[in-house]
């Protein structure tokens, strides 16, 4: 982690929690004292769970949602648009987790499109992406990373970088307790990095977080925040666990 980059952690609770879950964990996480000036911490649940997490959580954590719609209000049932966010007062979102893509058939064009519908509306997008196994030992890594950032870059206006993280996951990694070793995370990360550098401006890529994600736990995010371009993790299962508060910790 760079000292100049603010560290970024996020919880991703998926499709799981429920009121009693929320009430312990939020005591656990309420209790890390840390400066949200100089740390952003953001939990999202459910769009259905937001308003009560919201209410248990403290004011320094952000409560954020796991995906957004492609289309603006109208007949898309289902949907959540990025006004209603907006109106709602929800700030961030993710876009383009893996799950999204691979059981929904979210394609690179609909995360950009997403993206820059966040990003118009002034909040802040956090774009998922990363390789899958059998890319990963067809060495197609870069390749990949490089193919989603592409679809991107473009919908982001000079202005509005700073309010984008990317959450590099590789697809291998999530859910299966089989972490990328810090290595491999700082290789990816710097070719995401490199790539900014090329495709917007060197300072766009010395500002812009990218945040780890894929079996990051209380035991390995020490390691992993040591690598200079790790800014921070996107974190799944270990977030429904009150340990979280160690990862969180660990990018202080
Ligand atoms: P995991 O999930 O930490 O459970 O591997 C990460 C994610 O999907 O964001």
């Amino acid at each position: 982690m760079a000292p100049t980059r603010r560290p970024w952690v996020g919880g991703n609770w998926k499709c799981n929690g429920d009121k009693a879950t929320i009430e312990t964990l939020a005591k656990a996480f309420n209790e890390v004292d840390f400066d949200p000036k100089a740390m952003d911490v953001v939990i999202c649940p459910t769009g259905l769970h937001y308003s009560e997490t919201r209410s248990k959580m403290n004011d320094k954590i952000t409560i954020g949602f796991q995906n957004v719609s492609k289309t603006g209000n109208g007949a898309f049932t289902g949907e959540t648009s990025v006004t209603m966010l907006k109106d709602m007062g929800v700030t961030t979102t993710l876009i383009g987790h893996s799950e999204r893509r691979t059981l929904y058939h979210e394609s690179d064009e609909d995360v950009a499109t997403k993206t820059e519908l966040v990003l118009k509306d002034g909040l802040i997008a956090v774009v998922c992406i990363g390789e899958q196994l059998a890319e990963r030992e067809a060495n197609k890594t870069a390749e990949v990373v490089t193919r989603q950032m592409k679809a991107v870059i473009p919908k982001v206006a000079a202005d509005a970088w700073s309010r984008v993280v990317i959450a590099y996951e590789p697809v291998w990694a999530i859910g299966t307790g089989k972490v990328a070793t810090p290595e491999q995370a700082q290789e990816a990360h710097k070719v995401i990095r490199d790539l900014l550098s090329k495709e917007v401006s060197g300072s766009v890529a010395e500002s812009t977080r990218i945040v780890y994600g894929g079996s990051v736990s209380d035991s390995n995010c020490a390691d992993l925040i040591k690598q200079p371009d790790v800014d921070g993790f996107l974190v799944g299962g270990a977030s429904l666990k009150p340990t979280f508060t160690t990862i969180i910790k660990s990018c202080q």
